[in-house]
């Protein structure tokens, strides 16, 4: 890998979050008090998890969004700066740091709470005061964890400024404006996400095809359908739709591994990757975070994928 000052830049512009997790047999009803095995708290946020996993798979990372002035917001910052990631861009503000209440059953499947907090001031203007960290940065990163508006204001002025822009849109509640799709290089749905953004069922790889079909027409330039165990469903500029399948692992925990494929997608293509190649390097990465317990913890090293 080439040195610090050379390596290629990534800006995620996200939320960051403690996760607050219990370990318990399944998924609780509602109504129901379940007891849980285990509990633990870690650094989290689809936003600083996708930073974190930027720079553990070979990025230099800028991060821009807002901790609370209390012991979540020093910890998470403290995390993401031993991973060398610049934080000149997070903000602190009023409300207190983000939090997601996270249970994981025995199947290593999640049911996530998430509370903003301090992720709800991350504004517009909170991106044209750091619009020098998207400058630099060859690729840029959003997810739907901060305010709709302080999105649409982030991709436009990536796409301004000529950047490789991406957009997990997650978590989704409904289609995206019809004016972010042209302002997006790479949509990264997982299935259930590209079946709220298209209204279409999205429960195969033909039907996540179809999904991606559906949000090229209306502008995002590339789309890939994250489909767990089954692979990336990639709909790509000038390509038939391909299926990527999933390296084979024991799952222990799927919270982040969404995260770390699009942090290490990312940092691919900063360094210049094919979109192929790419896209299987962020696979592998991903499929060694199942098998791991937290999200930024679950995380592995561009050595550990590549070893
Ligand atoms: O994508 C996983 C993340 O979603 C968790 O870390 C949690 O904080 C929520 O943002």
């Amino acid at each position: 890998m080439s040195s610090n000052e050379t390596r290629a830049r990534v800006a995620v512009v996200g939320s960051l979050n403690m996760d607050l997790v219990a370990r318990a047999p399944r998924l609780p009803h509602p109504g129901e008090t379940l007891a849980g095995r285990t509990f633990a708290q870690v650094a989290g946020g689809k936003g600083g998890n996708q930073a974190v996993a930027a720079a553990r798979l070979g990025a230099q990372v800028s991060m821009l969004g807002c901790v609370g002035a209390d012991a979540n917001g020093a910890q998470l910052r403290a995390g993401l700066e031993a991973e060398g990631i610049d934080c000149t861009a997070v903000e602190t503000g009023r409300e207190a740091t983000g939090v997601a209440l996270i249970v994981v059953d025995d199947a290593s499947q999640n049911a996530i709470v998430i509370v903003a907090g301090s992720n709800g001031e991350v504004t517009p203007e909170t991106i044209a005061r750091h619009e020098a960290v998207l400058a630099a940065a060859d690729v840029v990163i959003c997810q739907l964890e901060t305010p709709l508006d302080t999105v649409q204001a982030a991709l436009a002025t990536a796409r301004r400024l000529g950047k490789t822009v991406i957009l997990n849109p997650a978590p989704a509640t409904g289609p995206l404006p019809a004016e972010w799709l042209p302002l997006i290089d790479y949509l990264i749905p997982n299935e259930l996400e590209a079946a709220t953004l298209t209204g279409l069922p999205v429960g195969s790889p033909e039907e996540a095809a179809t999904a991606a079909a559906v949000l090229r027409a209306a502008g995002a330039r590339n789309v890939l359908v994250t489909l767990g165990p089954r692979g990336v469903q990639a709909a790509l500029e000038g390509a038939a739709p391909a299926l990527y399948d999933a390296p084979k692992v024991k799952a222990v925990d799927t919270t982040a591994a969404g995260d770390t494929f699009i942090g290490g997608f990312a940092a691919q293509l900063a360094q210049g990757a094919s979109v192929d190649a790419a896209i299987r390097f962020a696979q592998r990465a991903a499929a060694l975070s199942v098998t791991r317990a937290g999200a930024q913890p679950s995380i592995p090293t561009w050595a550990e994928v590549e070893g």
